[in-house]
């Protein structure tokens, strides 16, 4: 079977995919046009896919050949999976693997903030530290025995309470689509509504999966409805937060500070006016970065791949029912 690699991937991955029934499509050069990929996506079974491109309606009509698409990425919200299921294509994400790392990323930015951590650092790097020692410049706030409140009680935010619990014995609220009663009691952890999540919380970590309905779910109002003393971390999707009404919030001192490992547009831009804040920690969508995550999420997407061109089981299905009929 013909299954095109758009982008090179850790070493375990490549090992698995050599295998006799696979006649691996790799371009030869890094970047693709739209028309390339899209060339390469024609004349394949499956795709190990790399990245964000979209995987529509539009694209499934284009790309009948395509069985199986195995994402190097744990979130789908580039996929339309009911498209996916129609037209009979097996959607599959890296789930696990990257939750550690994830969640490591949130507990940095969360503490990055908390102690203006970014915003010292430049000071250093641009030649600002001042000799006078000054007892009430550069106060950041401790995070010991601070309310966490979860968006999104998934994998990555159970690691994040986890971390949080451990380290700053820091009570858990959190807010979810379905309660989970056994997380609750292990982690002493309390169900809330939204509105109590934004009310209560002193951090607020974002981890639920990204749909259009959650678009802009952080926005001014939201802000408004937050402690001062706030502290709001993003490692999921940029699309959860509507950046004008942060950079007025974080501004106005509504908030108290931020730590995004995601933004609405990728790569943010350098003039964008989030750069300009002292208040805010931006990292370029790092959140699995890490070796052990992405050799973790090579071995799942080819896993998958090799299982479907096995005609086995595919190990982390996102659509299980495109094999219903
Ligand atoms: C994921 O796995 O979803 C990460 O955000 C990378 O896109």
């Amino acid at each position: 079977m013909k299954i095109f690699l758009n982008k090179r991937i850790p070493k375990i991955g490549i090992e698995l995919l050599n295998h006799p029934n696979i006649e691996l499509i790799f371009p030869d050069k890094e970047e693709l046009t739209h028309e390339e990929w899209l060339g390469y996506c024609k004349q394949s079974d499956a795709l190990l896919s790399v990245g964000k491109s979209k995987f529509n309606e539009e694209f499934f009509e284009e790309c009948p050949n395509i069985k199986a698409i195995a994402l190097f990425s744990v979130g789908y919200d580039h996929v339309d999976i009911d498209a996916a299921t129609k037209h009979g294509v097996a959607i599959t994400n890296t789930p696990d693997v990257l939750s550690n790392a994830t969640s490591d990323t949130s507990f940095l930015l969360m503490q990055m903030v908390a102690r203006y951590a970014f915003f010292n650092l430049n000071k250093v790097r641009n030649g600002e530290w001042s000799s006078n020692f000054n007892p009430i410049a550069n106060l950041g706030q401790e995070l010991k025995g601070k309310t966490l409140g979860i968006l999104g009680l998934g994998r990555i935010g159970y690691e994040m309470a986890k971390k949080c619990i451990g380290a700053f014995d820091m009570p858990i609220i959190y807010h979810n689509r379905n309660r989970h009663p056994e997380i609750e009691k292990e982690l002493n952890a309390k169900y809330v509504s939204f509105d109590e999540l934004l009310e209560q919380s002193d951090v607020i970590t974002i981890h639920a999966n990204y749909t259009a309905k959650d678009q802009h779910k952080f926005n001014k109002e939201s802000f408004n409805k937050m402690k001062s003393s706030a502290i709001l971390v993003n490692t999921a999707r940029g699309g959860f937060v509507n950046e004008e009404d942060l950079y007025l919030a974080l501004k106005n001192g509504d908030i108290f500070g931020a730590g995004l490992d995601v933004t609405e547009k990728e790569p943010l831009a350098k003039d964008s006016k989030l750069n300009t804040l002292d208040n805010i920690c931006i990292f370029p969508h790092i959140g699995s970065a890490t070796v052990e995550a992405r050799s973790g999420m090579a071995r799942v997407a080819a896993e998958n791949i090799v299982a479907f061109v096995e005609g086995k089981k595919l190990p982390t299905i996102v659509n299980p029912s495109v094999f219903d009929n």
